[in-house]
């Protein structure tokens, strides 16, 4: 789908369907965009990333009365395939377009493409494609090794790769067009994506957002999502709140994931819900494998504690809890309260598994404990105590 941006400067949008899996793993029920930008100066023709394997924009650039081969430049601002699966074709069809990118996405094209003709960029340089000036900065780890922004000087338009993101796919273009709809959607569906591609990389999109204040940025293009252009400042100070999250302050929210076999586990939840209501705590309850760790990372991100209400299986974790909590560890959730109960029949050791997880997370443990069954008068008291002591952590 084309859309004109300002003269001069059109966005191309892939939609990916919602049966899809982002990256291969994350689900994308409301879909999600892949954006890739064309801008048509006097001197050169450029495109900014590309797109997935299978997927082309000869439509679009056909309605700008251009085609692959007539394209200048490709600017790679970084390598990951969602942008540049298709590039074999467009190499095929255009062997003598000049590349940009970093020093290791330059690599990774002539590594993985055998295209040779690639320009290294350095931070700062800049690329006169006649009437239009583009300026390219370095964003490494944001969210690849490899990434850089790329910046049109003359209207302060920001192509800022994976940063300032969403999933979601929205009829609007622009952050004033959003329907009220497409905002109660934009919000979770920007800290989901935040959670699951770019959390772990935190500490590089402070800085990354820190190097670029200089800049007059009157618009953000970023490759998935929406273009913001009425106050791309709201997406940067959403994007450094979220950031803001790996180390704290977090929210005084607590997420509530639970699985459960039998009934026994989940028979707790909505008591420990109307707990938290009592004492003004917002909570967010996660099933676990029916809703998924994708939502329960972009929950538990933002969340100063949580709960891990899962049952023993097998002598152990339940294991759809236990493969949530190891994307936990890999996206670099730590430093949360946290309380773990669950129901038990032969040997328990769902609590001893949640313990080694706990630790990998140097997570504040409350409590952890298995019970036998639908678990007594006791263990009920146990778990609302337990609870209260992790509410009264959320409030400190
Ligand atoms: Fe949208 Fe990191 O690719």
């Amino acid at each position: 789908m084309l859309s004109t941006i300002k003269d001069n400067v059109h966005l191309l949008r892939f939609e990916k369907s919602h049966d899809d899996l982002f990256e291969g793993c994350w689900p994308i029920n409301d879909g999600v965009s892949i954006n890739s930008y064309c801008l048509t100066g006097s001197k050169k023709k450029v495109l900014i990333d590309y797109v997935e394997s299978g997927a082309s924009f000869d439509d679009d650039l056909a309605r700008l009365g251009l085609r692959i081969e007539d394209l200048d430049v490709l600017i790679l601002n970084h390598m990951e395939p969602d942008h540049t699966g298709a590039l074999s074709t467009l190499f095929a069809r255009n062997p003598s377009i000049e590349v940009y990118a970093t020093k290791l996405g330059a690599t990774e094209t002539e590594t993985l493409y055998g295209h040779k003709n690639v320009h290294v960029i350095t931070s700062g340089e800049e690329l006169d494609i006649g009437g239009m000036t583009l300026v390219f900065y370095a964003a490494p780890n944001i969210h690849w090794p490899d990434t850089m922004m790329t910046y049109l000087k003359e209207d302060g338009i920001l192509f800022s790769c994976d940063a300032f993101g969403a999933f979601g796919a929205y009829q609007s273009v622009y952050d004033d067009e959003l329907t009220e709809r497409e905002w109660a959607l934009l919000k979770p569906e920007t800290e989901r994506y935040y959670a699951n591609i770019v959390a772990s990389f935190s500490s590089f999109v402070i800085r990354g957002i820190k190097s670029l204040s200089g800049l007059d940025i009157k618009t953000i293009c970023p490759s998935h999502g929406i273009v913001w252009r009425k106050d791309p400042s709201y997406v940067v100070n959403w994007y450094l709140k979220l950031a803001s999250y790996a180390e704290g302050p977090r929210e005084d929210e607590v997420t509530i994931l639970v699985s459960s076999m039998y009934g026994n586990t989940i028979s707790y939840v909505q008591d420990l819900e109307r707990i938290a209501k009592e004492a003004g705590v917002t909570t967010h309850t996660v099933r676990i494998p029916d809703v998924g760790s994708s939502y329960a990372l972009e929950k538990v991100w933002r969340s100063k504690a949580f709960v891990v209400a899962a049952p023993t299986y097998e002598r152990a974790l339940f294991p759809p809890m236990a493969h949530c909590l190891d994307w936990f560890v890999r996206k670099e959730v730590k430093d949360r309260a946290v309380m773990h109960f669950g129901s038990s029949l032969w040997s328990g050791g769902a609590a001893a598994e949640f313990k080694t997880y706990a630790e990998k997370m140097k997570l504040d443990v409350v409590d952890a404990f298995d019970f036998r069954g639908k678990g007594t008068e006791d263990d009920r008291k146990r778990i609302e105590d337990s609870f209260r002591a992790l509410l009264a952590k959320v409030k400190a």
